[in-house]
């Protein structure tokens, strides 16, 4: 290739590389009305590298899953002796297995029999299939809730910002029948109808339950279910850490000493 040649392509290629920077401010300027809202940020207890769940917020979440999100999410990862990890002693979480029916097997003329559930069983999905839970929900599918926080970019603040985020559509904004307006889903038209209000649950140990609690506790729980391991995996972190510290400071010392008396 000639040098002359060579120049022109390199003049070419800079200007090119001028107008894209030039123009690409605008561009984005331009993309900023159809973004998606940015999401609050909640301080949550599980944050940070030596965050931990707040038990007395996940058992209050329990509650609101059991008795409100449980009506239409399975959450078919968790068995109910996993509800240990966050705090419940055996008595009650035998009690809380035995609060729903389960499939049991046949009976002794071949007919399908049910039986009170067990810590070993799973929990119990609401909607024996997709379809059935469709039919339900104007036609959408309740997700899964057992790795809802991890599946979902921005996690824990995501959820908690779908279940505060309802309001009245914008003027202008007509929804389809059944739909209900959320700032933060994806689109703004969202088929589950706001599942949280102020005061949904009554709290065993007097917290008072507004929307924002509600949501904080809920999520919490979700957080606990979809990484039930992550404080110890944390705690595991923090010694590896020290313990590579040492290391670093013991071999840095046994060195100056094998040196030290070589000039
Ligand atoms: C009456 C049934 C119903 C109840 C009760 C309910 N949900 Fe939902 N949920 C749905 C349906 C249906 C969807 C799917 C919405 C869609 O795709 O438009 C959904 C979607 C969601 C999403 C959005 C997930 C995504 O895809 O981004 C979250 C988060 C969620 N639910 C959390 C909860 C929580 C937490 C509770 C309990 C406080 C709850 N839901 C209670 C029916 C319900």
């Amino acid at each position: 290739m000639r040098p002359m040649n060579k120049l022109v392509r390199l003049m070419r290629s800079s200007v090119l590389a001028g107008i894209f920077s030039a123009v690409l401010p605008f561009a984005s300027v331009f993309a900023q009305g159809t973004e998606e809202p940015s999401l609050p940020h909640i301080n949550w207890s599980f944050e940070g590298p030596f965050g931990t769940y707040d038990l007395a917020a996940a058992q209050r979440g329990f509650q609101i899953y059991k008795d409100i999100c449980a009506n239409c999410h399975s959450m078919n990862y968790l068995h109910y002796r996993d509800l240990s990890g966050i705090g419940l002693n055996e008595d009650q979480i035998k009690a809380i297995a035995a609060s729903v029916e389960v499939p049991g097997g046949v009976n002794d003329s071949g007919q399908p029999i049910t039986r009170p559930g067990r810590p070993a069983d799973t929990f119990k999905a609401p909607f024996p299939n997709e379809q059935a839970a469709r039919a339900a929900n104007n036609g959408a599918y309740p997700p899964d809730q057992s790795i809802l926080v991890l599946a979902r970019k921005g996690g824990a603040d995501y959820i908690y910002a779908i279940l505060t985020g309802y309001s009245e559509p914008p003027a202008g904004m007509k929804l389809q029948p059944g739909m209900s307006y959320n700032k933060y889903f994806p689109g703004h038209q969202i088929a589950m109808p706001q599942p949280l209000q102020d005061g949904s649950v009554q709290y065993a140990d007097g917290t008072k339950p507004t929307l924002e609690q509600e949501a904080k506790d809920v999520v919490t729980f979700l957080a606990w279910a979809a990484e039930p391991e992550m404080v110890q995996r944390k705690q595991t972190g923090v010694r590896v850490v020290l313990f590579l510290l040492m290391l670093t400071g013991l071999t840095y010392a046994l060195k100056r000493r094998v040196w030290a008396d070589v000039h």
